[in-house]
C-alpha cells in the first residue's frame, strides 16, 4: 500500500449519522487505526507516523484506551490479541496469538460462589476480580513484535492521564444507562461508599454529563512506573501491593507475581480463498466464528440467492444466519472452556461432516427446538476492540476486556483505575446464568490460575493474494461475536465498504435464551413477522455488540469506527 500513497494522498473522510449517533469512516492511503474512541486511534496512529509497526500501535492504542474508555477495558482488565507481521526485522514474517486473559486467584474453588448469599459478588465488588493481564500481555508483545520502547508507546496514554479527557455520548449514555450504573448505585445508598473513587472521579459524583473533563493523574503514574520498570512494576511492586489492599486481598501478591502470558498459534479457518486468523480457546470467539462460516459455505447456494436478491437483513438471511449460531452457541455452551484446564473439542466441533449435517438440518421456512442444535452427545458491556494496519501491510486485532461496564467497580485508587469483574465469566452458580444470560458448562467453573470462557473475537482476513483484506472485532459479550460474524459477511459476502458495514442494523441469537434478537431498526416492516412465522421468539436488543474495522479498498484502507459506540479512526 506504501506506493499507492503518492496516489491517494488524500485522505477521505465521511461522517454519517445513525440513530443520532455519527459513523465516522476514513479512507488512509498508508496506515489506519481503528479503535472505539478517537483519541485512543489517534494515540496508534501517532506511534505509525513515527515508524512504529502494527504493533508498536496496538500497545499505544490499547494503553490510551485504558484512560479514555475506563468502564470498557484498561490495565485491571485482560484481552487477547492476533498478530499478522508480513516482516519483522527480529522475527520475520509472524502469524501468532497473544492471551493475556486473567486467571482465577487463589482462593477460588469451582463452587465458591454457590453458597455465596450476595447475589451481586461474580459482578461487583473484591470476589469478581480475577488476576489482570493487560500489562503483562501488551508488554511481551511489545518486546517480541514490536520495535519501539516501552516509553515511546506509553507516552500518548501518559499525556492523556495526565490532561484528562473529555465525557462523549458513549460515556454519558453508559453512566445513565438503565439499571447498569448510575440507576444501580441508586437503588443503594451504600454503594457509594463502597466504590467511592467510582463515584467520586468517574461518575461525578452521579452528576457525570458530556463535555465534562475526566481527569485521572494517578493512572499517569502507574503508566509512568510501566514505562520505566516493565512488567514487574504492574506485577510485583508498588501498584501490586495497591491492587491487593484494594480487593481485601483477595487478590494476593502470589497471584499477582504467578501470572504468566500464553502465546498461541492462531485458530485458522479457509473460507472463500481467504484465511481467516482468529482467537482460540479460551475465547468462544473463533470456533464459533469458524463453525458460522463453514456452515454458510455448505448453504453457499441460499446465502449467494438471498445476496443476489439484494435481501441483507431480511427474515430469510437473518432466519439463516440464527440457525447457524443457534448450533455454534449451542457448543459454545456445552464444549469450551480453558484448554489448559478442561479438553475442548476443537477438532471435532470444526469437523466438516458434522457441520455440514448441521447445515443441512436447517430448514429455511422454521426454527427447530434448542435441544436439536449443537453436538449431540451426553455431557452436561465493557470491552474495547481496535484495528491496526501499518505501512508494510502488518496487521493487529486486539480485543480487551475489563468485563461489565467498570468491571467489578473496585478501583485501584493510588493508581487511578479500575478492575475487572471477569469471575462473571465463569459459571458461578449453577441455577443462574451469567450477566449477559449465557449458559456454560461445569467445565468452566472457576479455578486457580484458570482462564474463564470469553466471547472476545479478533479477527484478521488474510486474501489469497497474501495481503489483508479485513480486520475486524468488537465489545459487547456474546454480541461480539454474532456481531463480528455480520460485519465480516456485510464486508466480503455482501461486498458492502466498511462504513456500511458495521453502520447496519443487526441481530443476534445465543442459542439460550431462545430468541432472536433485533435491534431497533430491524423492527419496522415485515422482518418480525416473517421470523415469527419461521417459528422464531423475536426480541429486541437496542445494540448488537460495538464494531471496530479495516477493510482493503481499491488502493486505500478504509477504517471504521461503529456508530453505536461513537469512536473514530486516525491514519495516514
Ligand atoms: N468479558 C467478555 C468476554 O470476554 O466475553
Amino acid at each position: 500500500m506504501r506506493t499507492l500513497a503518492a496516489l491517494f494522498a488524500l485522505t477521505a473522510s465521511l461522517v454519517t449519522r445513525v440513530q443520532g449517533q455519527e459513523t465516522h469512516v476514513s479512507s488512509f492511503a498508508t496506515a489506519a487505526v481503528a479503535a472505539d474512541h478517537e483519541l485512543a486511534s489517534q494515540a496508534g496512529a501517532e506511534i505509525l507516523k513515527a515508524g512504529g509497526n502494527a504493533v508498536d500501535a496496538a500497545v499505544a492504542t490499547s494503553f490510551a484506551l485504558s484512560v479514555v474508555r475506563p468502564y470498557s477495558c484498561g490495565i485491571g482488565g485482560g484481552g487477547f490479541m492476533v498478530i499478522h507481521l508480513r516482516q519483522h526485522p527480529r522475527t520475520g514474517p509472524v502469524t501468532t496469538a497473544i492471551n493475556y486473559r486473567e486467571t482465577g486467584p487463589a482462593w477460588v474453588t469451582p463452587t465458591v460462589f454457590e453458597s455465596d448469599p450476595d447475589p451481586d459478588s461474580p459482578t461487583h465488588g473484591p470476589k469478581a476480580v480475577c488476576t489482570p493481564g493487560t500489562v503483562a500481555g501488551l508488554l511481551y508483545a511489545l518486546e517480541k513484535y514490536g520495535t519501539m520502547s516501552r516509553a515511546q508507546v506509553l507516552a500518548p496514554a501518559i499525556r492523556l492521564a495526565e490532561s484528562g479527557f473529555l465525557v462523549d455520548d458513549h460515556y454519558a449514555n453508559t453512566a445513565h444507562h438503565d439499571d447498569l450504573v448510575l440507576p444501580w448505585f441508586a437503588k443503594d445508598a451504600t454503594r457509594r461508599d463502597r466504590f467511592r473513587f467510582l463515584w467520586d472521579r468517574f461518575l461525578m459524583g452521579g452528576r457525570v454529563k458530556v463535555g465534562d473533563r475526566i481527569h485521572v493523574p494517578e493512572q499517569a503514574r502507574a503508566l509512568r512506573l510501566i514505562a520505566e520498570q516493565g512488567h514487574d512494576a504492574f506485577y510485583k511492586g508498588e501498584i501490586a501491593r495497591a491492587i491487593a489492599k484494594a480487593t481485601d486481598n483477595r487478590l494476593t501478591l502470589a497471584d499477582l507475581e504467578s501470572y504468566r502470558v500464553k502465546e498461541t498459534p492462531v485458530l485458522e479457518h479457509s473460507w472463500r480463498g481467504n484465511r481467516i486468523l482468529t482467537m482460540p480457546p479460551p475465547s468462544s470467539g473463533g470456533i464459533v466464528l469458524a463453525q458460522t462460516l463453514a456452515m454458510l459455505d455448505r448453504r453457499d447456494a441460499d446465502l449467494s440467492r438471498l445476496v443476489n436478491a439484494k435481501a441483507h437483513n431480511s427474515a430469510a438471511y437473518i432466519h439463516l444466519l440464527a440457525e447457524t449460531f443457534k448450533t455454534s452457541f449451542a457448543d459454545r455452551a456445552r464444549w469450551m472452556g480453558d484448554p489448559d484446564f478442561v479438553d475442548v473439542p476443537t477438532q471435532r466441533l470444526l469437523d466438516s461432516t458434522y457441520l455440514y449435517a448441521m447445515a443441512d438440518a436447517i430448514d429455511l421456512s422454521r426454527t427447530r427446538s434448542p435441544e436439536t442444535y449443537g453436538t449431540p452427545l451426553p455431557e452436561d458491556g465493557g470491552t474495547s476492540h481496535l484495528c491496526v494496519i501499518d505501512a508494510q501491510g502488518n496487521a493487529v486485532a486486539c480485543t480487551e476486556t475489563i468485563n461489565l461496564i467498570f468491571g467489578s467497580m473496585v478501583a485501584v485508587e493510588e493508581f487511578g483505575f479500575i478492575l475487572n469483574d471477569e469471575m462473571d465469566d465463569f459459571l458461578t452458580r449453577t441455577s443462574r446464568a451469567n450477566a449477559f444470560g449465557l449458559a456454560h458448562a461445569e467445565r468452566n467453573r472457576p479455578q486457580p490460575g484458570k482462564r474463564p470462557l470469553s466471547s472476545m473475537t479478533p479477527t484478521i482476513v488474510v486474501g489469497a493474494d497474501a495481503g489483508v483484506r479485513l480486520i475486524a472485532g468488537g465489545a459487547g459479550g456474546p454480541r461480539i461475536i454474532s456481531g463480528t460474524i455480520q460485519t465480516l459477511l456485510n464486508a466480503l459476502a455482501w461486498d458492502m465498504p466498511a462504513g456500511d458495514a458495521v453502520r447496519v442494523p443487526r441481530f443476534h441469537h445465543q442459542w439460550h435464551p431462545n430468541r432472536v434478537e433485533l435491534e431497533p431498526a430491524l423492527e419496522p416492516g415485515d422482518v418480525p413477522a416473517g421470523l415469527r412465522d419461521r417459528g422464531h421468539d423475536v426480541g429486541q436488543r437496542k445494540v448488537v455488540g460495538t464494531i471496530q474495522v479495516i477493510r482493503r479498498g481499491k488502493g486505500v484502507w478504509e477504517a471504521a469506527s461503529d456508530p453505536r459506540k461513537g469512536g473514530k479512526p486516525a491514519g495516514y
